[in-house]
């Protein structure tokens, strides 16, 4: 069978809001969270044909290739749909690994999408999402076309949203990453300062969730505190990129579990911001289209 390859951007994506609402019993969390993609993106080939199974990483260190999200999902792709027996998957990392900028799912989603591309019997979009579903919690939203939704459950239920201007962000990435399920852990170790959820009635109105005047005085990530507790130096670096907000930031967070704090400006320009030595500045936008993967050669 000839060969098939399929280019398609694995875009990132940040929480720019997220609560913390119930944990359940097996210890997994309840969420609403609003995600919003990120024009910052992995490059992922994927190339069918034959039964050789291939893994290419560069850009940063690839751990063991079953551990790998991508590969994780060519191969649960194949058990669902039956095909493809081969295939080949090339990623040239620039999102931070362990930074909650989603960087495993993106990477996840990309390849089902760009399977379902190729595929003799495309899987349909709901099936796509089941399965995407099975990889982890941020990989259904990574694999759908939307650019900003709010999620609840564990991020599988999604609300589209539209009409949230671009804006540039700058992401601050320090030299660490932090484990999601660390960090969800430390929650349950220090309920009082971990889960700042009020059990209060509030009601969420979808036309302020694409305001970013509205945005700047809502989000909040309920994860932060625990985060910033064991990691002084995260806190300080926030506090001063809250402390301009205003000036030239709109809206200043950690997203996901961190490690990555944002700052996201008044216009399409990134925002100029400082960091510690050691830390990487990287200058993307958001909300960002979704680009469609294209066949190459
Ligand atoms: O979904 P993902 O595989 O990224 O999650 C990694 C870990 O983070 C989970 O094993 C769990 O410990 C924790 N987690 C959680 N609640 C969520 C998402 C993740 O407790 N909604």
């Amino acid at each position: 069978m000839s060969e098939v390859a399929v280019r398609v951007r694995a875009q990132a994506k940040l929480n720019l809001d997220l609560r913390v609402l119930a944990r359940e019993v097996d210890g997994y969390h309840q969420l609403e969270t609003l995600f919003a993609r990120i024009a910052l993106a992995d490059d992922i080939v994927v190339r069918t044909g034959g039964s050789r199974r291939h893994l290419e990483c560069t850009g940063a260190a690839a751990g063991p290739t079953e551990d790998n999200l991508a590969w994780r999902a060519a191969v649960a792709f194949g058990e669902w749909s039956g095909w493809p027996r081969g295939f080949t998957i090339e990623i040239e990392k620039r999102i931070p690994v362990g930074g909650g900028l989603g960087g495993g799912s993106a990477d996840a989603a990309a390849v089902l999408r760009a399977l379902n591309t190729m595929s003799p019997a495309p899987l349909a979009h709901s099936e796509l999402l089941e399965l995407a579903f099975t990889l982890g919690s941020d990989v259904p939203y990574l694999a759908t076309d939307l650019p900003l939704a709010l999620a609840w459950g564990r991020g599988e239920r999604m609300l589209s949203l539209s009409g949230l201007e671009p804006r540039g962000v700058t992401l601050l990435i320090p030299p660490y990453g932090i484990a999601t399920r660390d960090a969800f852990g430390w929650l349950s170790d220090e309920p009082e300062s971990g889960r700042s959820t009020k059990r209060a009635p509030v009601i969420v109105a979808p036309e302020g969730l694409v305001r970013w005047d509205v945005l700047s005085r809502r989000c909040q990530n309920d994860l932060e505190p625990a985060v910033m507790h064991r990691y002084p130096e995260l806190a300080a670096v926030l506090s001063k990129l809250r402390a301009a907000a205003g000036s030239n930031i709109t809206l200043a967070g950690m997203t996901g579990s961190g490690s990555t704090l944002f700052a996201i400006g008044h216009d399409a320009r990134a925002p100029d911001v400082e960091a510690p030595a050691g830390w990487r500045l990287v200058g993307t936008t958001t909300p960002a289209s979704v680009v469609p993967p294209e066949h190459v050669m």
